[in-house]
């Protein structure tokens, strides 16, 4: 952990983000002991006074904590809250992170965080600046950051007039899963895989991540976000990023980001026609969204990455809300042998191709599936499949979630799980095509895998998922 006691400023503090993923992580880092003491300070539009806001904290921890809270554990975590409406201004955040800093023994570091819409973002650092609280602190900033490039350029220009970019944490919840770090492991701790990474061995690599979850309470977050902004530009292309790029030099933050950057700047445009953008049947209909809403609540694309490694190699990601599934893979499709020998009908290449599968989720499993004999007589095929989870080992141990973790790192200044201002700003180049001319949004039905269109998109091959 960090080795100074933090004031944390939560900007967005009654949000849906900070009660289901925000706070339970700062309860758990501060009651486990993973921080040597701690003050926060919610920030939001409700003008509410600190014990209201603790109310809402303990409604939240209640509700999202996947642990049960003893009653001194609250009171301990009670104690350190406190809350400033954002119409007291910035003087009332100034006196409120005076005395959080008092109250703490020795020297103490002040992290602030922004848990808000990008519109919300360039005001929040401008009250900052107003209560003179942007010097020798850190800010962690939630995604999207921006929501095409003129305003992501606009938002990295201010930033930089307040920080220098060694403060400025963007976050990116996927790379703090365990599972997004064991790709690096997979890839660069061992001798076998690496050798095969590229477009000579691999055919296609899909990136999925259907969401069973509708909208929840974040209508007005949404409407204006959509699948492309709220997933793909952030969480998808960074986890592409770590499955694509080259060996870094070190595992050190700067060597990592040049790679990741790397891919980003070989990635192709983002043609609208390789593009399914969908919203579930009734979205329209839920409360606070444009009854004419064009937003998606789905999205289906091809991306290629034009360099040596991977020239050729179509990625397919997909992510979408109200869909069949919950599940996150990576899965990586190998090409055909180059002759079979095999007689039609032994049942060779017929349940589609050999593949490596990363799961995601938290805990993270892998698996490979490759044809082999089923015992009898003749040579009939089957395709078999062996199987890790880590949840199946002893090795589990104290867990952080995904936010736990960047936080952490955070607070210690590591920024090697970051993103930077260069690689968002790349992103978002890469998807002016879309953005200017979105393809329109087709229907699906809720629990369904997607409009049907998106087997087109990806013919001849076929998605993965359903297992
Ligand atoms: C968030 C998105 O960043 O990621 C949500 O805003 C999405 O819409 C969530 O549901 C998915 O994260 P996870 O960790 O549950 O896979």
């Amino acid at each position: 952990g960090p080795k100074y006691p933090q004031v944390v400023v939560l900007f967005g503090a009654t949000g849906d983000l900070s009660k289901r993923k925000l706070l339970p992580g700062l309860f758990h880092l501060v009651s486990a002991g993973f921080i040597p003491g701690c003050r926060i300070i919610g920030v939001s539009l409700d003008d509410i006074d600190a014990d209201a806001f603790r109310a809402v904290a303990r409604d939240a921890l209640n509700q999202f904590l996947s642990r049960r809270m003893s009653e001194e554990d609250w009171s301990a975590f009670a104690q350190i809250l406190d809350y400033v409406p954002l119409s007291a201004g910035a003087g009332a955040l100034k006196e409120a992170v005076r005395r959080a800093e008092a109250s703490l023994a020795g020297e103490t570091r002040l992290m602030h965080y922004l848990s808000v819409p990008p519109a919300a973002a360039l005001p929040a650092v401008r009250m900052l600046a107003e209560a003179g609280l942007t010097e020798h602190c850190r800010i962690i900033m939630e995604k999207p950051f921006g929501t095409d490039l003129a305003s992501a350029t606009v938002l990295n220009a201010r930033l930089h007039e307040v920080f220098d970019e060694e403060q400025i944490f963007r976050i990116d919840h996927f790379l703090g899963k365990e599972a997004a770090q064991n790709i690096l492991a997979f890839r660069f701790a061992n001798g076998l895989f690496e050798p095969i990474w590229n477009r000579n061995f691999i055919d296609h690599v899909q990136i999925d991540v259907p969401e069973t979850l509708g909208l929840g309470k974040r209508s007005g977050f949404y409407e204006a976000t959509g699948a492309y902004r709220d997933m793909v530009v952030t969480h998808l292309f960074q986890i592409l990023g770590f499955m694509a790029m080259e060996p870094p030099t070190s595992l050190e933050p700067a060597p990592i980001s040049e790679e990741k950057n790397k891919v980003f700047r070989s990635m192709l445009p983002i043609d609208p026609k390789d593009v399914v953008r969908g919203q579930y049947a009734g979205y329209r209909e839920e409360e606070g969204v444009d009854p004419i809403s064009e937003t998606e609540t789905f999205i289906a694309l091809k991306c290629q990455i034009d360099n040596w490694r991977w020239a050729g190699v179509p990625f397919y990601l997909r992510t979408g809300k109200r869909l069949a599934e919950g599940q996150r893979i990576i899965s990586i499709a190998f090409r055909e042998p180059p002759k079979s020998m095999f007689p039609a009908g032994s049942g060779v290449g017929a349940q589609g191709p050999d593949h490596l599968t990363f799961d995601l989720a938290d805990a993270s499993k892998m698996s490979l599936s490759f044809y082999g004999k089923r015992p009898g007589p003749g040579m009939r095929l089957d395709k078999l499949s062996m199987q890790f989870a880590m949840r199946d080992t002893d090795m589990l141990g104290e867990v952080l979630e995904a936010y736990e973790r960047l936080i952490l790192d955070a607070m210690r200044g590591d920024r090697t799980l970051f993103t930077t201002a260069e690689g968002i700003e790349r992103l978002w180049q890469v998807s002016v095509p879309l953005i200017e001319n979105p393809p329109p949004v087709r229907l699906y039905a809720p629990g369904s895998w997607g409009p049907k269109s998106i087997h087109q998109l990806i013919a001849p091959h076929a998605w993965r998922l359903p297992f």
